[in-house]
C-alpha cells in the first residue's frame, strides 16, 4: 500500500478549558487500511475521532488532509461514516428505521434504504427484531444496530468507537471476524477504537498507542501478520511478541496518566 494517504492528520491539537485532551498528533491512514488505536481512558481518543468526523474543530496549527485535499475538520462531516462510543439510537424508532438513520438525513429514497437494511438483518444478527425498539433489545443488539447504521452510510472511512463494547467475549470474538470479512470484502478503510488489546492487534494492519493525555502517538506498531486471520492466532509467538510490546507502552503510560491525576473521571 503506497498509494496517497486517505487521511492525514498533523500536529493534530485539541484544548478544551483547562484541559489539553491532545497535542501534536500525527497519523496517516493509507486507503483500505485498517487501523487501531488504543490508549489509557481520557487521553483524546473520542475527541480524535470528533474531529474526523466533523463533528468538532481542532486548534489552530494542526494539519489535516482528506483524499489528498488540506480541509477544515467541519467540512469532514458527512465524508466518513462515524459510529459514536455511545450508541445515539432513537427510542421511538425501531431497528431498521434506527439503521437507515444516516441514510434518511442524507436524504437516500426511504424504502430503498428500509429493503437495503432488511436484507442486512442476518448479517448482523438482528433476523426477526426488525420491527423491536431499542429498550427492547440487549446491550449488544443496541451495539449491531448502531454498527449496521454505521455500514448502512457508506463512506470510504469508517470510524468506530469502540464498537464491540458492550459485547460478551464469545460475541465479541464472533464480530470482530464477521466485521473482518466485511471489511476485505468491502474494502473499506477503518480506524478503530478498542481498550482491548488483543482486539487492537488480531483485526489491524497497525496499532497506535496513544499517550496519557495530551494525547499523541506513543507507539506505532505495524501488526505484520497473514489474513486471513483465524483465532489460534491469539496464541501464537508473533502474535504474542507484539503483544507484549503494544502492552509495555500502554502499561507505561496509563501509570503516567494515574501519578499525574490526567486520567479521566469515572
Ligand atoms: N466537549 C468537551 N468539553 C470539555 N472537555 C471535553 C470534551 N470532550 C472531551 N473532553 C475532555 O477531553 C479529554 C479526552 O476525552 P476523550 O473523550 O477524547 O477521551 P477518550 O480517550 O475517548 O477516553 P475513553 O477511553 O474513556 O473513552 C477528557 O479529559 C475529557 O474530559
Ligand atoms: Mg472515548
Amino acid at each position: 500500500m503506497n498509494s496517497a494517504p486517505l487521511l492525514e492528520l498533523r500536529g493534530l491539537s485539541k484544548r478544551f478549558g483547562a484541559v489539553q485532551a491532545l497535542e501534536g498528533f500525527d497519523l496517516d491512514v493509507q486507503p483500505g487500511e485498517f487501523v487501531t488505536v488504543v490508549g489509557p481512558s481520557g487521553c483524546g481518543k473520542s475527541t480524535l475521532f470528533n474531529i474526523v468526523a466533523g463533528l468538532d474543530e481542532p486548534d489552530a496549527g494542526g494539519i489535516l488532509r482528506f483524499k489528498g485535499r488540506g480541509c477544515h475538520a467541519r467540512e469532514l462531516l458527512g465524508q466518513v461514516s462515524f459510529m459514536p462510543q455511545r450508541d445515539l439510537l432513537l427510542p421511538w424508532r425501531n431497528v431498521v428505521d434506527n439503521a437507515i438513520l444516516a441514510n434518511e438525513i442524507e436524504g437516500a429514497n426511504r424504502s430503498q434504504a428500509r429493503a437495503k437494511a432488511l436484507s442486512m438483518l442476518p448479517e448482523f444478527g438482528l433476523t426477526g427484531f426488525e420491527n423491536q425498539y431499542p429498550h427492547q433489545l440487549s446491550g449488544g443488539m443496541r451495539q449491531r444496530v448502531a454498527l449496521m447504521r454505521t455500514f448502512l452510510f457508506e463512506r470510504e472511512l469508517m470510524l468506530l468507537d469502540e464498537p464491540f463494547g458492550a459485547l460478551d467475549a464469545l460475541t465479541r470474538s464472533m464480530m470482530q471476524r464477521w466485521l473482518l470479512d466485511v471489511w476485505q470484502r468491502h474494502r473499506r478503510t477503518i480506524l478503530f477504537i478498542t481498550h482491548d488489546v488483543d482486539e487492537a492487534i488480531f483485526l489491524g494492519d497497525r496499532v497506535v498507542v496513544m499517550t496519557a493525555r495530551p494525547g499523541a502517538v506513543k507507539l506505532m506498531r505495524e501488526v505484520n501478520l497473514p489474513r486471513p486471520r483465524a483465532p489460534e492466532l491469539l496464541t501464537s509467538p508473533e502474535f504474542t511478541a507484539i503483544k507484549r510490546e503494544v502492552l509495555d507502552a500502554i502499561e507505561e503510560e496509563a501509570m503516567k496518566s494515574f501519578l499525574t491525576g490526567t486520567a479521566a473521571a469515572p
